[in-house]
């Protein structure tokens, strides 16, 4: 448990904007800052910082919440490595907690599986730089290959005895649970003959970590003869393959801050890049690049760079996996190696200026780049000419942007002399193509589903009322009203205030300036909010209003239940983005709300009403279908009647025609 004091002073300290900013690149946007989405592969950023509220709003996804709410959702984390995350970023110390059997339980099977893969991860650290073996062995063969101390250190790197179950027995004794060593994939259990060992032994070890910098796998490098070369986890609880790269925890920094991702092959062309001070690169570790994996990466810049070998064949394979890059809406470019290197060798041949150089002047626009290579081939072959001109364009078709398709397809037309209207022709075919197969796709799937209303609230849990669009929607505006103003002071002129639908009300009389959310209140007297949530913030504002606090935005984000709390950032978030980028999309100076806050209170309530009216309404006509009886019609007609005239008195108020 971390005490509430800490838990207060890390809240306190937190800057919402620094701490998301580590994991997604903002650009200003206004008075917010804008990005790509953690939580989807989009093309136009729709992911929102509000700085001055603390809060984030993903629209792509409709995801919302503060700064521990982000780290949850998009890295992942749990509550409380969440707040142990702040906590280090900001240099507050957590009283060290003991790990007792019984926490050990209580954490979900995904903690105490990242818990055993740390430990393992220290174990293997020690075995390297304290352990005879280790050092003799696995520190002499990471120094002979040219890492200095800094570098082993820098990316955790560890040596695993050569026994059968080092690591086991040193994890049981520290308590840590045979059946999680096992889901890490640390030890193999086989149940032939009942033995379990560990699956690692005698390698140096690569830790692979997640971007906050958590152990999730390792690879494991044999030294001298045997197989395989490289042993890898498996796929875990925690370890997706597919949706990690390695080295991106050490590299993101310096890949925000050049702007610029270097892709590599391997563990070992990462680490030795880093040392020559290229400290930008990352490796897909053995899989072909996934899309999971270039959404990574466009979270830190927009460009990336491949280092090709010069190996003919491996670099035409390779290029399937850049098309996908392409399509995800990134600058590739290219270097070509020199024959019979790799990165890892050529960044221990050359010293850092040397490389850096190098990097810079074979550095190629990809597409200029495969068109090059292609052509060669093609040189001496003329029939693969065709065949040259179809995979260059299925390249620049996968472009999302038709502007730069347009620049590709210049260039390439300069460059294989072709007409240009060739290219064009092969590549809108491409698209046709593409075309037909999404528009049959999505007339297979629009059979099966269901029809839905054009805007519909979100689900209100199935043992609730449903309530309708329109009610919803107003009930939305009036608790947005509230939420955001509720504190501010009006100043009630008779003529202005509402004495339509304040029957009795007496607060016309008023000259004193009243508080926004007394005026509502007073006005809502006698109704009764439906949508759940709404009515929970109301009841809430105004229970802690009485009690004396002054409730804001800030308080019922930082108070209310779950549901309360995301629905506030929600309304808050929509309200400071979309007002702000209307202005900033039309240049135009939308009147602020401030400034005529008592027509838009005024004009919330009465639409609130006047929908809620209209429900009553539809109640009479659906009472008077099911009766018979003569005097009951009478007394329905009478009352419909009567909330016809209430409807249209405030339709008056609001200039809407009632047909
Ligand atoms: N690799 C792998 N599995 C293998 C071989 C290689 O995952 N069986 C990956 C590793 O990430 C490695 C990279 O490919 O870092 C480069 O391969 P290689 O040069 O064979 O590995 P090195 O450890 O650099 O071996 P050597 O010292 O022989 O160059
Ligand atoms: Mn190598």
């Amino acid at each position: 448990m971390i005490p509430q004091e800490v838990i207060d002073e890390i809240k306190s300290r937190t800057d919402v904007l620094e701490v998301i900013g580590d994991f997604v690149n903002l650009k200003k946007n206004g008075s917010n800052f804008r990005g790509y989405s953690p939580f989807n592969n989009e093309r136009t950023p729709s992911f929102y910082v509000v700085p001055s509220k603390g809060f984030f709003k993903d629209f792509s996804s409709g995801k919302a919440g503060d700064a521990i709410t982000f780290l949850m959702d998009a890295e992942g984390m749990s509550y409380v490595e969440a707040l142990k995350h702040l906590a280090k970023k900001y240099g507050i110390d957590i009283p060290e907690e003991e790990v007792t059997d019984e926490e050990l339980e209580a954490r979900n099977e995904r903690d105490s599986v990242f818990i055993v893969m740390k430990y393992a991860a220290e174990y293997y650290q020690n075995n390297l730089w304290k352990q005879e073996e280790g050092k003799s062995i696995g520190l002499t063969y990471l120094r002979e290959r040219g890492f200095s101390d800094e570098t082993i250190q820098n990316f955790s790197l560890g040596y695993s005895l050569d026994q059968w179950d080092g690591l086991m027995q040193s994890a049981l004794k520290k308590g840590y649970k045979k059946e999680y060593l096992a889901k890490a994939g640390l030890i193999i259990q086989k149940e032939e003959n009942n033995r379990e060992y560990d699956r690692f032994r005698g390698r140096v070890m690569f830790p692979v970590h997640n971007i906050s910098g958590r152990v999730l796998a390792f690879g494991a490098r044999i030294l001298g003869k045997g197989q395989p070369k490289y042993l890898n986890s498996p796929e875990t609880l925690i370890y997706h393959k597919s949706d990690v790269l390695y080295g991106l925890y050490q590299a993101k920094q310096t890949i925000r801050m050049e702007d610029n991702c270097y892709l590599v092959e391997g563990y070992t062309d990462v680490i030795s890049l880093y040392q020559a001070g290229v400290k930008n690169a990352v490796a897909s570790s053995g899989t072909s690049l996934t899309q999971e994996q270039i959404r990574l990466i466009g979270r830190y810049t927009q460009n990336v760079t491949v280092l090709f070998d010069s190996d003919p064949a491996g670099l035409k394979a390779s290029f399937r996996g850049i098309d996908m890059i392409l399509e995800g809406g990134l600058q590739v470019k290219a270097v070509m190696l020199p024959v019979g290197e790799d990165p890892d060798s050529l960044a221990r041949r050359l010293d850092a200026s040397e490389l850096r150089t190098f990097l810079k002047e074979n550095r190629t626009d990809f597409i200029g780049f495969k068109t090059k290579i292609f052509q060669e081939e093609a040189e001496k072959d003329p029939i693969r000419r065709a065949a040259l001109i179809k995979e260059i364009v299925a390249s620049i078709a996968k472009v999302p942007d038709p502007i730069q398709r347009q620049v590709y397809i210049k260039a390439t037309s300069t460059q294989l002399e072709i007409d240009e209207q060739v290219l064009v022709t092969e590549m809108n075919k491409i698209h046709l193509k593409e075309q037909r197969a999404t528009q049959r796709r999505e007339m297979l799937m629009e059979e099966e589903a269901q029809p839905t209303p054009e805007v519909v609230p979100p689900d209100q849990g199935e043992d609730l009322t449903n309530v309708q669009p329109g009610i919803y929607f107003k009930e939305r505006e009036v608790i947005r009203v509230l939420v955001l103003y509720g504190q501010q002071p009006i100043q009630l002129q008779p003529e202005e205030s509402s004495s339509v639908a304040s029957s009795e009300g007496s607060l016309e009389d008023t000259t004193e300036p009243i508080k926004v959310y007394d005026y509502i209140y007073h006005e809502l007297e006698d109704v009764n909010i439906q949508t759940p949530v709404y009515q929970g913030i109301f009841n809430l504002y105004r229970e802690k209003t009485l009690a004396g606090v002054t409730v804001t935005e800030a308080w019922l984000a930082q108070h209310g239940a779950e549901e309360i709390k995301q629905e506030v950032i929600d309304l808050v978030v929509d309200h400071y983005v979309l007002s702000e980028n209307w202005e900033l999309l039309h240049n135009i100076y939308v009147t602020r709300e401030q400034d005529i806050l008592h027509q838009v209170i005024q004009r919330s309530i009465l639409e609130l009403k006047f929908s809620y009216l209209g429900q009553l309404m539809d109640e009479q006509r659906q009472k008077l279908k099911e009766t018979t009886d003569e005097v009951d019609q009478f007394q329905i007609l009478k009352d419909f009647q009567m909330l016809k005239e209430s409807q249209q008195e405030i339709a008056k108020v609001l200039g809407i025609v009632i047909v």
